[in-house]
């Protein structure tokens, strides 16, 4: 049947064309995806100057992703579809564990694995704190050998692959000992602006949006048979605690580190104690919203 394609009808005439998909998740994903596009060029009147506006940020930002700069996570947190996509993930949790923040663009899969209680930083310029606490699961007992991998930002606020692509600082992957203890030193981190340097910054420029994150550390703990834990530990003190520009702060992540804790392992350095707590895994594949840039870029080929 042929049937007058006008703005109303295209909608189902396109539906129509592709009800053939075999793949019954791709069908649903994409016929949702073509109804809500569609809409939105209707709500919005979407004229061709403006539709190739678009076609033409998205390959800038297409072209601006390499194996250490990820343009395109960049645009899902600044849209604030990751962190959605991180909260959707976080309901089909068997069990409750600490809560998720976003891995974001500066992960690296292969950070190198390191002592308990070593300093994470190659330079100390800025002030030294510890981190310490427990990995247990979500009744508090303890897991021995879970792998906790942390990375973050310098005194500058640059992550190492911002600096230098082949040089890894400011990382470190960590084995709990046998009563589920991690500890290390780090830097204090300081606050950041995402990269601005490309179509995503145009776009917070462009929205008059300041384009910082509020102090940080990044951590994905790991144990068999757990639900893998991406989260991050963010600083009370900083200014811009209240309007991170991806939206991955939460209450439960802030945090500020203490002087004079007799309990910490450094009880001469001011430290932060956080116990993470891991719930059971379920068979509902990564939790990473999120990945190292250089896979991706693989990925793609
Ligand atoms: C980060 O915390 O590393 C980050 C997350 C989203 C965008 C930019 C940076
Ligand atoms: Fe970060």
């Amino acid at each position: 049947m042929i049937t007058k394609i006008d703005e109303h009808t295209i909608t189902d005439a396109a539906l129509e064309q592709m009800s053939t998909t075999s793949n019954a998740r791709l069908k649903e994903i994409l016929d949702a995806l073509v109804r809500h596009l569609h809409d939105f060029a209707r709500e919005v009147d979407l004229t061709p100057q403006e539709w190739l506006d678009g076609i033409a940020f998205l390959t800038n930002v297409g072209q601006k992703c390499t194996p250490v700069r990820q343009e395109f996570i960049l645009l899902s947190d600044t849209l604030g579809l990751s962190s959605l996509v991180n909260h959707l993930n976080d309901k089909r949790a068997i069990e409750h564990g600490t809560t998720t923040s976003l891995l974001g663009p500066f992960y690296r899969q292969d950070g190198p694995s390191l002592p308990l209680g070593s300093m994470i930083a190659s330079k100390v310029n800025g002030p030294v704190i510890a981190i310490y606490g427990k990995v247990t699961d979500a009744q508090d007992n303890p897991l021995p050998g879970a792998t906790v991998q942390i990375w973050q930002t310098d005194d500058e606020g640059a992550y190492d692959m911002q600096k230098n692509e082949e040089v890894m600082d400011l990382r470190g992957v960590f084995q709990t000992d046998a009563q589920g203890n991690y500890y290390l030193r780090t830097l204090m981190p300081t606050g950041y602006m995402i990269p601005m340097d490309g179509p995503v910054g145009d776009m917070i420029r462009a929205q008059h949006r300041h384009g910082y994150r509020p102090a940080h550390i990044h951590f994905l703990i790991v144990a068999p048979g757990y639900r893998e834990l991406v989260t991050a530990l963010y600083m009370r003190h900083d200014d811009h605690i209240d309007s991170d520009t991806v939206f991955g702060v939460e209450d439960s992540l802030i945090t500020m580190p203490k002087k004079g804790d007799a309990h910490s392992p450094y009880p001469e350095m001011p430290s932060i104690h956080f116990d993470f707590k891991l719930g059971a895994a379920a068979a509902d594949g990564t939790g990473r919203v999120g990945a190292d840039p250089s896979q991706l870029v693989k990925a793609s080929h």
